[in-house]
């Protein structure tokens, strides 16, 4: 479709969250996707891309609750975040929107009474986990309990991450609430479902009509083949989000408002800028529509969201666009490691197009995950972006400035060179339009060793040292600039920063098959791009680890603040002896409404018995086998329920905000704590 006169196209990126920062991991999908939309702007087509705040759901609801903030709080402080994010690494939203707005309840409520209108919803009662402290049912993510496979402690309620067995929350022995702590019962309700099997013939009819990457077509037939079940689009108050019009206490599930969302924020920017909304969302035959999302959620996008546009009477899109996970250093984001990445810590230490650059040489069209490996990030944006591209303008512009008055040469030296680099442009836009950004790179390189070598064999360093051959060397120079002139063109989806940077120097606006540049005055030459430094990326690492304790305490409703107690000696501290202690066991204490008894091993041939006022954040079975910090030598203490041999050291204000001190991987119970 690249040589089609004018498109009008929408895309879209999956909607993050409120309740967290932008990270890397985040990046690849909006990188990724604001290179084709800024490849298809920069094509002359008409396009939009638009994204917004997933702002519904039980999480942002207790992470409010958490700080002591209402849900609305919470969600306009991240959505001011993540919009500087996203500004900063220059994605180029043209609405950034949320979907805690009118616009999306209003679709929200226009797709569901749809889908009830012709009979596609239906109603269940389901049996799930109620937390009765909470008075609420609990999402399975909220439910930890025993593996009832493998019997690991403290796995979630839908699976096993020792084992990897999945199973319902109601399975999981010794379950309890992860916000009270209570043991969940279980209560009945009723919900809404979207009867999903009425729309199998449409689904199948969509996937084979579609442009789906052959990886993902497999997996939906797997999911035909399996059958497809009702999908339950209820949840019961107390819960942050629409409520369903027609039922009482009932709120629409995060997953049915997010993807509306994408309708809503399009709606948002129709109503700002004048364009027709209806043309994008019932009109398949004159525009088009995409979809670029994670290969976490592609059941949402491939089943439940074409069948939802069905059922409100909106087209389907032309296709969804799916990329793998980002890893970093060939394994998953780590805390610990320092490589859970936020985007703000990145945006203090370095370029955010090393970074754009660095995501486009490795993204193919695939759902293969992306692994940023630090040490060829470094070698690969220097010697490309600095080593190469960079370079040949500024082994020619120099000369230009200093001895011809910024002025350059009538005509091409080498017009064939030139023109092999338009020729060029074909392939690489066919690159872009497939997302195969990898080959693009791969192609613009190609180019640039050429445009290098051009400049080695004729040496304008050499030139400018001898007499009379000034025409000589501003037509060599001529030649060079306009050659990085084709290149900057072919990289600005990429590198839209350093693209802005070029027009001002050479005084043009881009375009993708430029006319050379003759007789024509540029400006002086300005650094373009600088060399990544180890010692920046380091900087970065150690940043990110800092980062997550000033997260994790920074938290008003985790760390209320208590002042610092008045200075003792070294010697005074010294006399207290801390020791590693594992947790052998853990029970409750007849009558004590606060208190666990521990049993502790600390290296010693006797376990010690510590009586700690942890019972209303703890159940018992959280604590068996992990290790903790205590006081081994305390006086014993003689209590109503028997002898208390030492204490656990545990952080917070109290009752069920009490957070046990462990030690990190590799310590051993009896070590002695300095
Ligand atoms: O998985 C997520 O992060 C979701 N917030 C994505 C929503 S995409 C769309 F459906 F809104
Ligand atoms: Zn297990």
């Amino acid at each position: 479709m690249t040589n089609t006169p004018h498109r009008k196209i929408l895309v879209t990126s999956a909607l993050p969250y409120a309740n967290g920062a932008i990270h890397l991991g985040h990046l690849v999908e909006y990188i990724q996707t604001d290179i084709w939309v800024r490849f298809q702007k920069r094509q002359g087509h008409e396009c939009y891309y638009v994204c917004a705040d997933d702002a519904h759901g039980t999480p942002i609801m207790l992470r409010a609750q958490k700080e002591g903030i209402t849900p609305e709080t919470l969600i306009a402080r991240v959505h001011t975040e993540h919009q500087a994010d996203f500004a900063d690494f220059a994605i180029g939203f043209d609405n950034y929107y949320s979907t805690h707005s009118p616009e999306n309840q209003h679709f929200a409520s226009l797709i569901y009474q749809g889908l009830k209108s012709k009979g596609h919803i239906i109603r269940k009662t389901i049996r799930q986990a109620y937390d009765p402290v909470k008075q609420m049912f609990l999402p399975d993510r909220f439910i930890r309990g025993e593996c009832p496979k493998c019997g690991a402690a403290d796995q979630y309620g839908d699976n096993c991450e020792k084992c990897g067995a999945t199973y319902s929350p109601t399975d999981l022995k010794n379950a309890v609430s992860v916000i009270s702590g209570a043991p969940p019962i279980e209560k009945d309700s009723e919900h809404l479902f979207v009867n999903l099997a009425d729309f199998e013939v449409m689904l199948k009819e969509w996937i084979h009509s579609g442009s789906l990457q052959p990886e993902v077509q497999r997996k939906l037939n797997e999911w035909f083949e399996s059958g497809l079940q009702a999908w339950d689009i209820s949840r019961d108050a107390p819960y942050f989000g629409f409520e369903i019009p027609g039922e009482s206490d009932k709120y629409f599930y995060v997953w049915l408002d997010a993807p509306i969302g994408y309708i809503a924020s399009f709606r948002n920017l129709c109503d700002k800028q004048g364009l027709d909304f209806d043309e994008f969302w019932y009109d398949a035959k004159r525009t088009e529509l995409y979809h670029f999302i994670g290969k976490d959620i592609v059941y949402f996008h491939t089943l439940f969201w074409p069948a939802m546009l069905n059922g409100g009477g909106f087209r389907s899109p032309n296709a969804v666009f799916v990329h793998g996970f980002l890893t970093v250093e060939g394994h998953k984001m780590s805390k610990s490691r320092g490589t859970f990445i936020n985007a703000r810590t990145y945006l203090n230490h370095l370029n955010p197009e090393y970074l754009r650059y660095y995501f486009a040489a490795k993204l193919g069209g695939s759902v293969d995950d992306v692994d940023l490996n630090l040490e060829d990030f470094l070698h690969r944006v220097n010697a490309d972006l600095v080593g190469k591209v960079v370079n040949i303008a500024s082994r020619c512009a120099g000369f230009i400035t200093k001895r011809f008055d910024g002025n350059l040469a009538a005509q091409l030296p080498n017009a064939a060179l030139y023109q092999d680099f338009l020729q060029q442009g074909t392939s690489i836009a066919q690159a872009y339009e497939t997302r195969e950004y990898h080959r693009a790179v791969r192609e613009i390189m190609s180019l640039a060793d050429r445009a290098n070598q051009y400049i080695d064999e004729h040496k304008p360093w050499v030139i400018a040292k001898q007499p009379n051959q000034d025409a000589q060397l501003q037509a060599v120079c001529t030649q060079g600039l306009n050659l990085f002139y084709v290149l900057i063109g072919y990289l600005s989806p990429i590198l839209p920063i350093m693209a802005k940077k070029v027009e001002q120097f050479l005084n043009i606006s881009l375009t993708w098959q430029p006319v050379p540049l003759l007789n024509h005055s540029i400006q002086p030459f300005q650094p373009l791009m600088q060399r990544i430094e180890q010692a920046q990326i380091d900087a970065m690492l150690a940043d990110s680890k800092e980062n997550l304790t000033k997260i994790e305490s920074s938290s008003p409703a985790l760390a209320p603040i208590v002042p610092i107690a008045d200075t003792i000696s070294y010697e005074d501290f010294a006399k207290v002896d801390l020791r590693i202690a594992k947790i052998l066991n853990a029970e409750h204490v007849e009558g004590a409404e606060k208190l666990l008894r521990l049993t502790l091993d600390i290296g010693e041939d006797k376990p010690r018995t510590v009586f700690a006022g942890i019972k209303e954040a703890y159940a018992p079975e959280q604590l068996i086998n992990r290790l903790t910090v205590m006081v081994a030598n305390l006086a014993p203490r003689k209590m109503r329920f028997g002898l208390s041999e030492g204490m656990v050291l545990a952080a917070g204000p109290g009752k069920n905000e009490l957070f046990l001190l462990s030690p990190d991987t590799g310590a051993m119970p009896g070590m002695k704590v300095k």
